[in-house]
């Protein structure tokens, strides 16, 4: 499968990875704005460089093609892409509104190509082995989720590029940052029913919000909570997921929630929850999430599946940012059923 890149700004440089480590997989062209910073990619993946998106769609080797641009541009550049029937793998966010997120999901529909959107966390193996324990009902019935991202992205990181901290094309810590803990809240606890939060603009000069608090109520009646900011003094603190069940309670922890930092169930003694534990510690970070997204669009495509992330689980992930963001500005409850 031949791929290209659109957008070789910090992100691209592991979809290139990636697809180099991924079998059957190969790098032909790349596109930016900006020509310099093709550069690398030419010379170390011999990928074709192109400035503007549509000399780079007639290309017909292509079959597959990575929107890594800011996320407000990601729904132009999708549609393009759909309609010249090459399939999509877009980065999170899948886009800022629902409203270009279903322009997405439709063109991949009209066009008969494969969407996948990247949240590359939910392959990470303590992320895995969760889902396992609650698939498996390990945990009994669930009462409440305690969700945290405390990160520090200074000031230079804003400005790195006009788009960073925008509300149209980044959104603050909970669309950019936390949306990828949000994504994983969803796949654990299913769909979300009422939420309310709080946002602010403390120590960063962005239009966005740098800390968010919030509120979820799942329609199983699990409630959690979200708290999240980028203004942490002086380093990343803590990303963590903790779920709490009548026969069990486990945590993932540590500054980029790679870790069991708690796993106590009824149903696994000390020592075997010790082996979990310690296995998690050997290899915390596992198969790269990129390149496992990649890989299993591959495989969607050979066997006519779906990929494992779909456009539609993008736009929930969004959804919950959207509504919460809502619930902050309006200072009321927000429905999303
Ligand atoms: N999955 C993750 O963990 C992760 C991490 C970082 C960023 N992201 C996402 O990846 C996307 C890009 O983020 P980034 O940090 O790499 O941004 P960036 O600013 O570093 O890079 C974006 C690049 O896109 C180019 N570009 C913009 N519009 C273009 C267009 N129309 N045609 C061609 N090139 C264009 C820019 O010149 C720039 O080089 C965002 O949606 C971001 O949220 C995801």
């Amino acid at each position: 499968m031949n791929f290209a890149i659109i957008g070789c700004g910090f992100i691209a440089n592991k979809h290139a990875q990636a697809i180099q480590n991924v079998k059957n997989a190969k790098l032909v062209a790349v596109c930016d704005r900006v020509p310099k910073l093709m550069e690398p990619y030419t010379t170390q993946y011999g990928a074709t460089p192109y400035t503007t998106i549509e000399e780079m769609l007639k290309d017909d080797t292509i079959n597959i093609v990575n929107i890594c641009t800011p996320s407000g541009s990601h729904a132009d550049l999708a549609e393009l892409v759909a309609a010249h029937g090459k399939h999509i793998i877009v980065e999170k966010p899948i886009a800022m509104t629902l409203t270009e997120a279903d322009r997405i999901i439709d063109a991949a529909n009209n066009y008969n190509v494969e969407l996948a959107v990247v949240h590359p966390n939910r392959f990470r193996p303590a992320a895995m082995k969760l889902k396992e324990i609650i698939e498996e009902n390990r945990l009994g019935k669930l009462s409440h989720a305690l969700c945290t991202v405390n990160w520090n992205r200074g000031q230079e990181y804003y400005d790195q590029a006009p788009w960073r901290g925008t509300k149209a094309h980044d959104g603050g810590v909970l669309m950019n940052q936390a949306i990828h803990n949000l994504d994983l809240l969803l796949w654990y606890l299913g769909k979300p029913k009422k939420v309310f939060g709080m946002g602010a603009t403390r120590l960063r000069n962005i239009e966005a919000e740098d800390v968010f608090t919030g509120i979820i109520q799942f329609s199983s009646g699990v409630l959690a909570t979200i708290q999240a900011s980028t203004t942490v003094y002086p380093k990343n603190y803590e990303e963590s997921i903790t779920i709490f069940g009548e026969k069990g309670t486990v945590k993932i922890g540590g500054a980029n929630a790679l870790y069991f930092e708690t796993l106590e169930m009824e149903s696994m003694d000390f020592d075997q929850c010790n082996v979990v534990i310690n296995e998690l510690k050997n290899d915390p970070w596992g198969k790269p999430g990129h390149e496992a997204i990649i890989e299993d669009m591959i495989h969607s495509i050979q066997h006519g599946r779906k990929p494992a992330i779909t456009g539609i689980e993008g736009r929930n992930a969004i959804k919950l940012v959207l509504s919460l963001y809502e619930s902050s500005s309006t200072n009321k409850l927000v429905n999303l059923l």
